[in-house]
């Protein structure tokens, strides 16, 4: 039935590049969010306005929250749920090893899979994250849980089981043959990759491949993989990763990558080039549903191959900051025009809100060294953590605004639901130039805004379920 949603509303209207988002933004304090039979946005603009059709239909009084697009993980890790906040005392290679493999490996348990799964869900349904590139599980059944469970709670989801084929003692319980993970790979996408609607198009669920990074398969399956993405591109499988996250000399990820390869970039090795001296030995992997995790020491070549393949950022500052990965260039990376978005890369990241994501984005930035420090708009903020996740899950003509037939995925913000939130709100000076007033206002909201003060997350106007609170 067709429904209004009174609250204020911020959202980021057209299709802008990042570095155009501050004129794109739209704030309507007194605002309204009719939302059709459909599911998708029928009307947004002032109360006052609304068309005469529409004002007989019930109404959702949010305020004094605010209403935004629902907000986009464009990278996090489902077999990490259970594994925030591990320490063993090192950064990204050792952690692994020493934390994620083995958290990762007790997914082997198909009902300790399944509560994984349920978790994984309420803790994206209780941080307003509609959709989701989500690095999954080793094991198929796992992958059955998550895929399922997110259909049952009417999420949206990208996901492909992690593939491993070499790596350390620790990832064995991880790791198949290569023909074993070719044929799993396959399997996934038959069974999941638009299952809940038949056609990729209007589906919530889809596949992607997902090679953990370069260094866990070999030159041989990277062409392999190459291969069996190309023969599903154009039923609209992803293709998800990491690159160049950890630079530290000689033992770092970037650093073996190179070693083991011989490639003059890491991005070589997904481009189809993975062969000694950047040798083309296979068929590229990147294209407009291909997303790199972190990119944080990338080389100016990489930055404008992945602009001109139409390649996505998945920007993760607090997993970066979390695992001492170093700061993504900011002025240099939004120069080349690869589309970013935000990835909380949780459990490398350890906060499950967007939000969170983009206040850390926006402290590491303004920190970067000399004139490469800055101070985010707060709309190239938001468009990190909705429009730009939208696009980098190439489903910007589906959701990430709210412009007049978009499939309404949104989250009501309610700031008497955290006080430290409310007095943001509530309290802060505002500027008298109207336009950094509500800048300002957008700023705070996305800089305060927790877990606690998500009211309602809403996909295809549906509102989602929230997690049962434990008993007993
Ligand atoms: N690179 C390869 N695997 C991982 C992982 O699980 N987390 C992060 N942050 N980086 C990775
Ligand atoms: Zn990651």
């Amino acid at each position: 039935m067709t429904r209004t949603h009174l609250g204020h509303i911020f959202h980021l209207t057209g299709a802008p590049p990042l570095s155009e988002a501050g004129a794109a933004l739209v704030s309507i304090p007194q605002g309204a969010l009719v939302v059709g039979d459909d599911g998708k946005v029928a009307f947004c603009g002032e109360r006052a306005e609304i068309p005469l059709k529409y004002r007989s239909a019930p109404v959702s009084d949010h305020r004094p929250g605010f209403l935004l697009p629902g907000f986009v993980d464009s990278h996090v890790h489902f077999p990490q749920t259970f594994a925030g906040d591990s320490y063993n005392g090192g950064q990204l290679l050792e952690w692994l090893t020493g934390c994620m493999y083995p958290s990762e490996a007790r997914f082997a348990d198909p009902a300790f899979a399944k509560r994984a799964a349920v978790e994984f869900c309420d803790r994206r349904i209780a941080s307003g994250t509609t959709a989701a590139m989500v690095f999954g599980s080793a094991f198929p059944h796992a992958q059955d849980a998550l895929f399922a469970e997110t259909q049952r709670r009417g999420l949206r989801i990208v996901s492909g089981r992690g593939i491993q084929t070499v790596g350390p003692k620790a990832a064995e319980p991880l790791m198949t043959s290569e023909s074993d993970a070719l044929r799993l790979v396959r399997e996934e996408i038959d069974k999941w990759h638009a299952a809940d609607t038949g056609d990729v198009k209007t589906a919530r669920l889809h596949v992607a491949v997902v090679p953990r990074f370069a260094i866990a398969v070999t030159a041989e399956m990277l062409k392999s993989l190459g291969e069996l993405y190309d023969s599903v591109r154009d039923l609209g499988v992803y293709f998800h990763t990491h690159l160049n996250e950890n630079n530290r000399p000689d033992t770092g990820e970037v650093a073996e990558t190179k070693k083991i390869f011989q490639v003059d970039t890491y991005l070589d090795t997904y481009d189809g080039r993975f062969l000694p001296g950047s040798k083309v030995g296979g068929p590229s992997m990147l294209g407009r549903r291909s997303v790199m995790a972190h990119a944080v020491h990338c080389q100016d070549s990489e930055l404008e191959r992945m602009s001109e393949t139409g390649t996505s950022i998945a920007h993760c500052p607090v997993s970066q900051q979390f695992l001492g990965s170093g700061t993504m260039p900011w002025l240099r990376t939004v120069a080349s025009g690869v589309n970013i978005a935000a990835g909380t890369d949780f459990g490398g990241g350890d906060e499950w809100p967007i939000p969170q994501v983009l206040a850390a984005a926006f402290k590491v930035h303004i920190s970067e060294p000399g004139d490469a420090g800055v101070s985010m708009h707060p709309a190239e903020m938001l468009f990190l953590g909705t429009l730009g996740g939208a696009r980098a899950l190439d489903m910007e003509d589906r959701f990430g605004n709210f412009d007049v037939g978009k499939e309404a995925d949104f989250v009501v913000i309610d700031p008497n639901r955290t006080p430290a939130l409310k007095a943001v709100i509530t309290q802060g000076v505002r500027s008298d130039d109207p336009a950094m007033a509500r800048d300002q206002t957008l700023f705070g909201l996305l800089m305060s805004t927790r877990e606690t003060s998500i009211a309602g997350t809403y996909v295809q106007g549906r509102r989602l379920a929230p997690a049962q609170p434990a008993t007993g």
